[in-house]
């Protein structure tokens, strides 16, 4: 699923942005093949759409292969509340999106409620 989000500039503009969350394969049709065409689908999806970047909080070694990168290293930061998470943490831009787009990524109230 893609869910809204925002992400916060240093100072206080707003961008709306994509969360790729949540993503999941039951466990006995994994490594199928299903992972890699729902999250194609996703990201064909958001790139039809204006958002500039799509996050997602998973695994490291998974997300690279869609164009996904450490958000920390192009300045996209994860929410206060998430910690340090630098591995997990990634972002994709969309393509041809190129602006220097950087801050800190606020979640949507439903996410923040999953919390308490
Ligand atoms: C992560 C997940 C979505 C992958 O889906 P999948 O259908 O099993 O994966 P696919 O069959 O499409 O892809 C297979 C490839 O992904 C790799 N892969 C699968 N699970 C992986 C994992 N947890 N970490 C790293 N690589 C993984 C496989 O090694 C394989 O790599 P290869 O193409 O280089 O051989 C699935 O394992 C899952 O639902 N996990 C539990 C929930 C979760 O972690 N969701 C993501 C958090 S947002």
């Amino acid at each position: 699923m893609l869910s809204a989000s925002d992400l916060v500039g240093e100072d206080g503009t707003t961008v709306p942005i994509l969360i790729l969350s949540p993503l999941g394969v039951r466990p006995g049709d994994q490594n199928r093949g299903i992972g890699i065409a729902l999250t194609r689908a996703a990201l064909d999806l958001a790139d039809a759409r204006s958002e500039p970047l799509v996050i997602v909080q998973g695994h490291p070694d998974y997300y690279p292969r869609f164009g996904f990168v450490r958000g920390r290293t192009i300045g996209v930061l994860p929410p206060e509340h998430l910690g340090a998470i630098d591995k997990a943490w990634m972002v994709r831009r969309r393509p041809r999106a190129f602006e220097a787009i950087r801050g800190r990524v606020v979640y949507s109230q439903p996410f923040i409620d999953l919390d308490d």
